[in-house]
């Protein structure tokens, strides 16, 4: 397993449109693997490929508090969804800022798993909302994009002012 560089936020390859997995193999399995190294060590609780630069439709996530729940969704799509709840959202790939954003409460998702299989779940709550969001990522979008464009702009600037002076001490 190896742990994954994450791209972060105003990096551009983030705005890519991921393309649909084309066949579940052992190079996907080994992604999926590498993706839950990387997002564990973060830590974090889910991570679309995208933001490891690998533009194709999967992503893995685990709300649970020991690692006791991995999901990893190929292709996901959601069949279903209702109700709507906020709440205070944060990024990987955009480090240290947390703000509030609206999501369908509940889903249906339907996806292929680690085997290839077609699949569905439902999730609720944290899950629901953390697969809305891995699933923004294969849209190219970002969380920072249903903010306000003073508040993105505000974040792009202060995110682009602490790697240049990380670059500067490197
Ligand atoms: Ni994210």
């Amino acid at each position: 397993m190896a742990k994954l560089r994450i791209l972060e936020f105003p990096d551009p390859k983030l705005r890519t449109r991921a393309k649909p997995v084309a066949e579940v193999d052992d190079r996907i399995r080994t992604l999926i693997d590498d993706m839950f190294e990387t997002m564990y060590a973060a830590p974090g609780i889910g991570l679309a490929a995208t933001q490891v630069d690998v533009h194709e439709r999967l992503l893995v996530a685990d709300v649970s508090s020991d690692q006791s729940e991995p999901h990893a969704l190929i292709n996901p799509t959601i069949v279903e969804k209702d109700g709507e709840t906020v709440s205070d959202e944060g990024c990987l790939s955009v480090p240290g800022y947390y703000e509030p954003v609206r999501r369908a409460e509940h889903i249906r998702v339907r996806y292929l798993d680690r085997d290839g299989n077609e699949t569905e779940m439902e999730a609720d709550g944290l899950l629901a909302v953390c697969i809305q969001h891995e699933m923004d990522h294969l849209e190219g979008k970002l969380f920072v994009d249903y903010l306000s464009e003073a508040k993105r702009s505000r974040i792009r600037k202060r995110l682009m002012k602490d790697r240049r002076q990380q670059a500067q001490v490197a």
